[in-house]
């Protein structure tokens, strides 16, 4: 399993220019990772911002396992906000998420980054801190440089959410994060069922399976371009020109010699 391990040895500070209405400037929001000692707090602000109850297991994994990128933005001292994402290997995910990606990145090398969790303290929502720790996790990840053990490997990063969660699709589409599959009954909350989407956002080349229109489109940019498509239209026409003139060379052949 992939690691992330790189990510802890660096403290840093993120600096945004942002902040219409902002509840709080973005240049004063630093950016560090989870650990250990953030376990409670964690815990009170999943319980309010998700309607799902995590088991405690959960909340030790992120705050301590390399196996997570477990962000949070940190105003004052305090948590207002947090993305926990993991790599996985593209072969390796459930039946309902093999559909991300097109079969040809169907290898054992591709990765994907699936977003367990992103969430912001209420009163500081709409000040861009979602915005700036998701743009953490996608220039990590796809920036100009990733760093090993990942390389360019991660081809999407994905998602599901409850198809009533608004502010969360709103800032998802706002983000380019394009709707892949509705998943019915696909969350068990206190006992009900409630259906789902799958988000994906495709990076260092990723991309979704092609449908009927994709190909339609392909064939119409390598006709607009000239490239593929001309080519081929030439090489046809050259061969059926050869074909015809050699016919009628045999054909006036044939008649010259039967003339008496
Ligand atoms: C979804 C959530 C993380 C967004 O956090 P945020 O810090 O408010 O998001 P940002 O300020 O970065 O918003 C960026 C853009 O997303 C869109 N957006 C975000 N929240 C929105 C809302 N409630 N209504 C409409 N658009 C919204 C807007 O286009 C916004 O840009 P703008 O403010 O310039 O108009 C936050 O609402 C939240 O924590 N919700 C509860 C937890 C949750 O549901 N998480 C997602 C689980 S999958």
């Amino acid at each position: 399993m992939a690691g992330f391990s790189w990510y802890l040895s660096e403290g840093f500070q993120v600096i945004i220019e942002k902040s219409r209405e902002a509840k709080c400037s973005l240049k004063d929001v630093q950016l560090r990772f989870l650990c250990p000692d953030d376990l409670e707090e964690v815990r009170s602000l999943c319980r309010d911002w998700f309607p799902i109850e995590y088991p405690q297991s959960w909340y030790e994994d992120i705050t301590s396992s390399e196996r997570f990128f477990a962000l949070a933005a940190v105003y004052k001292c305090q948590i207002i906000g947090l993305i926990v994402a993991e790599i996985k290997p593209y072969l390796k995910l459930n039946a309902e998420d093999r559909g991300i990606l097109s079969r040809w990145f169907a290898s054992k090398d591709t990765l994907v980054a699936y977003i367990l969790s992103l969430g912001v303290a209420r009163s500081f929502r709409r000040s861009g801190v979602a915005t700036m720790l998701l743009d953490v996790l996608i220039g990590q990840l796809a920036g100009p440089a990733p760093r090993p053990p990942h390389d360019h490997r991660v081809k999407a990063i994905f998602l599901h959410v409850l198809t009533t969660n608004q502010e969360a699709i709103l800032f998802y589409e706002k983000r380019r994060f394009r709707l892949h599959s509705f998943l019915p009954y696909y969350y068990s909350i206190k006992g009900r069922c409630k259906d789902g989407f799958t988000y994906v956002y495709y990076v260092n080349g990723g991309h979704a399976p092609w449908g009927l229109y994709d190909y339609v489109k392909y064939v119409a940019q390598a006709a607009w371009r000239g490239g593929g498509l001309y080519p081929w239209l030439w090489a046809k026409l050259r061969t059926a020109l050869t074909i015809a003139w050699h016919s009628e060379s045999k054909m006036t052949w044939s008649a010259t010699k039967v003339m008496p």
